[in-house]
């Protein structure tokens, strides 16, 4: 059996070869405080022979799932929990659980029992047979199932299916699935580059690895949750579309830029908006249009905190803290568009070319203000 990585020395010392880990699974979580227990139960019965641990990484549940994981922890040394505070996020749940492995093997599943745990040692036999460095669960070839997925969400995964495949040229027949185990050290160097947002995780691994990984493919059947409920809703849709395009344009397109720009062209409609009911309420413009801005300005900054920047969002007293900050920052990018566009417009008189620099300029100052400072990265 090939052991990736067994080449560099391990320890000074000799260790035992039953103590050395095989597989660790990784398991994301928010609010599956009912599934944990069960969970651990079945990955127990299903991997008896191999060294396993299995990562649990909670988002600070509030039904306290940490705090079941680690009650089994104290007596179980296999399990352990990662709790993350303020962040959010499958993807980013998952790669941080990964990088926290040291085992040869990494697995992803789905905490809510949907996923069938009887085909991880089959996963890992291809893997340390050397076949394949990537082993997909997959519910889309012969032997897999979807069929619990009901009729929409069915369609929605099967559609989202098409468009990877179509747009990004991927021939896995089940890209957004979440199932899939592979070799530690073919995931450490892609690390940097995947998206902690959304659910596809697996779909940025592939595409970033750009096809050097050796990819295999089992059948597996998808179960009804457990207990708890889905957390897939119309933002991950959407998270996904955004993946999409930062991969379709070899990272080029951010799209939190996209989400950033759609959210200020929606501001757009609901000043003008605004602006025609003040005026019809016969306001002076100048107090309209004051009024207007205001509240473009404060719908932007909603949208764009429970939106654009989801993961960050600001509550309580951050959130009016980072208005103050992106009104702020919202004044200096319209002196500095304004500012452009005259100078433009002096040097060359093309209203249109002169008037579009300005509020690109404007529009990228914000952007990456309101990054930097109202919802920073912590
Ligand atoms: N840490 C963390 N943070 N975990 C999360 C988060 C999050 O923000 N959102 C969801 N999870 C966990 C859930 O607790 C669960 O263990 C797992 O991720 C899958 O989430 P579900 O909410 O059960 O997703 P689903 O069943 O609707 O979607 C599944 O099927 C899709 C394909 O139809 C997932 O396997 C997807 O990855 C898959 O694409
Ligand atoms: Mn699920």
């Amino acid at each position: 059996m090939a052991v990736p990585g067994a080449t560099i020395a391990a320890a000074p010392f000799e260790v035992e070869k039953s103590t050395q880990l095989e597989l660790s699974v990784v398991l994301p979580t928010f609010k599956e405080r009912a599934n944990v227990a069960e969970m651990i139960a079945r990955l127990d019965a299903a991997l008896k022979d191999c060294r396993w641990e299995a990562i649990f990484v909670d988002d600070n549940s509030p039904d306290g799932t940490a705090d079941a994981v680690k009650a089994i922890a104290r007596h179980d040394g296999r399990v352990r929990c990662i709790r993350r505070v303020g962040r959010r996020g499958l993807a980013g749940a998952c790669i941080e659980g990964i990088l926290s492995s040291s085992a040869p093997f990494v697995a992803v599943m789905d905490a809510d029992l949907q996923h069938d745990e009887t085909l991880l040692p089959g996963m890992l036999d291809v893997l340390q047979e050397g076949e394949a460095d990537l082993v997909v669960g997959s519910r889309y070839i012969g032997g897999g199932s979807a069929a619990s997925l009901g009729d929409s969400r069915g369609f929605i995964s099967q559609f989202a299916t098409t468009i990877a495949r179509t747009v990004l040229g991927i021939s896995l027949s089940d890209p957004m699935s979440g199932f899939f185990m592979m070799r530690r050290d073919r995931f450490d160097p892609l690390a940097g580059r995947l998206q902690p947002v959304g659910f596809k995780i697996l779909l940025d691994i592939v595409t970033t690895a750009g096809g050097s990984l050796r990819i295999r493919e089992l059948p597996f059947v998808f179960r009804t949750r457990h207990g708890g409920e889905s957390k897939f809703d119309s933002q991950v849709g959407l998270e996904y579309l955004g993946l999409l395009l930062t991969k379709s344009t070899g990272g080029l397109v951010d799209p939190r830029f996209i989400f950033f720009m759609l959210v200020g062209t929606t501001g757009l409609a609901v000043h003008l908006a605004t602006l025609k009911i003040a005026l019809y309420f016969v306001l002076a413009f100048p107090v309209a249009q004051t009024i207007a801005t205001l509240v473009a300005m404060t719908s932007n900054f909603l949208l764009n905190n429970g939106l654009t920047y989801r993961d960050r969002r600001l509550r309580g007293l951050a959130m009016f803290k980072g208005f103050a900050g992106f009104c702020a920052i919202g004044a200096v990018g319209a002196v500095t568009n304004v500012g452009l566009a005259s100078w433009l417009y002096h040097e060359r008189p093309i209203w249109w070319v002169a008037g579009a620099a300005g509020a690109v300029m404007g529009a990228l100052w914000n952007y990456a203000m309101s990054s930097l400072f109202v919802w920073r990265a912590r």
